[in-house]
């Protein structure tokens, strides 16, 4: 039997109207445009409206993959919602999302890996592709990380966005995924976290910074040799959009320029799960990717959880 693969069929991307720019932040904290510009490479991220829910967001995109793929909702066999800012405890946002959409009964769940989970999302998404019992997929990944960062934390405060990026998923005999690789070490929970009992998230960001560029430069690396690839193979780098000198380190590693590196920090921030999808949406809108060539997605966060993607652009 043909193997079978994943392949993205479309992206999707939705950003909130209202943008908060640096000099906002400087008259609520003790902060400025030059040193957060500096520091994280960020100038001004989306911030949801007050009556915009996550799910809003989720539909947004999906929709917008949805249209562009060519695909009814109807047709979906999987819908897979990566977030850690879901609207409500239960039910899920994919479920939420299935029924805005208006599919029923193909299976629908959050993954919950922080800034790593629509990489842990497609990775999912992906084996049930290859094993053959799903043959389209949607996978979204969605935060509004306006409502768990504390506005007083002139340290995370200024680190995060809100959005969503969505991909539709299709089985084909070429790739698409090439592979996926995804790993978590619990032991590091409290350095990035909401605590038990609160709802705003803390962080050490020196020691998350140290370890993001350590891991991240440690699963380009797997991949890479899982596949018996060098890093000129690879003609994008897609990364989570955290801190653009985190960025820079992981392709330094990978001895990439910056013109072949997706970066949409400067104006989203860190928008978690949402950043990888919405980055690729960007870059895809914007006619970067031929087909043929080869995009390495690699993500850190909170748990630790760290991932990548491998896949073939068609
Ligand atoms: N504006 C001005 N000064 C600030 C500031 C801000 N927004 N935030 C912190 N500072 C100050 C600190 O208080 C500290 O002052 P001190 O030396 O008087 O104590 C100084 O700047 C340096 O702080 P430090 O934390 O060492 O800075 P840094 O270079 O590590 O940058 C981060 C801070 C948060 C930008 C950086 O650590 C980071 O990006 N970490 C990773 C975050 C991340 O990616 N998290 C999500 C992973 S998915």
């Amino acid at each position: 039997m043909n193997p079978i693969y994943s392949r993205i069929a479309a992206t999707g991307g939705y950003l909130p109207e209202r943008v908060m720019h640096n000099a906002d932040l400087e008259q609520m904290v003790d902060t400025s445009d030059a040193w957060i510009f500096e520091r994280t490479g960020i100038r001004s991220r989306h911030i949801a409206a007050e009556n915009e829910k996550t799910v809003d967001m989720a539909e947004h995109a999906a929709r917008q993959a949805l249209r562009d793929a060519d695909i009814q909702a109807e047709d979906l066999d999987l819908i897979l919602v990566a977030t850690t800012t879901p609207d409500q405890i239960f039910p899920s946002t994919a479920c939420l999302l299935q029924a805005r959409l208006g599919n029923r009964g193909a299976p629908a769940f959050d993954v919950q890996a922080v800034c790593t989970g629509f990489i842990y999302a497609l990775a999912t998404a992906d084996q049930f592709i290859r094993s053959g019992t799903v043959k389209t997929a949607l996978v979204v990944g969605v935060e509004s990380m306006s409502r768990i960062v504390d506005w007083t934390d002139r340290s995370t405060c200024i680190l995060f966005g809100d959005g969503a990026g969505a991909v539709v998923l299709r089985a084909d005999s070429t790739p698409g995924i090439i592979s996926t690789h995804i790993h978590a070490d619990g032991a590091y929970a409290e350095l990035l976290q909401v605590p038990e009992g609160r709802d705003q998230l803390t962080m050490q960001g020196n020691a998350v910074f140290r370890m993001a560029v350590r891991t991240l430069g440690d699963i380009v690396q797997e991949t890479l040799a899982e596949n018996q690839m060098g890093a000129e193979d690879i003609d994008w780098l897609v990364p989570h959009q955290a801190n653009i000198r985190i960025i820079q380190a992981t392709a330094d590693k990978l001895n990439m320029p910056m013109d072949r590196v997706v970066t949409t920090v400067e104006h989203h921030g860190n928008t978690s799960a949402a950043s990888v999808p919405l980055a690729l949406d960007d870059a895809a809108r914007r006619g970067c990717f031929k087909a043929g060539q080869n995009l390495l997605l690699e993500a850190f966060g909170g748990g630790f959880t760290w991932g990548s993607a491998l896949l073939r652009w068609a």
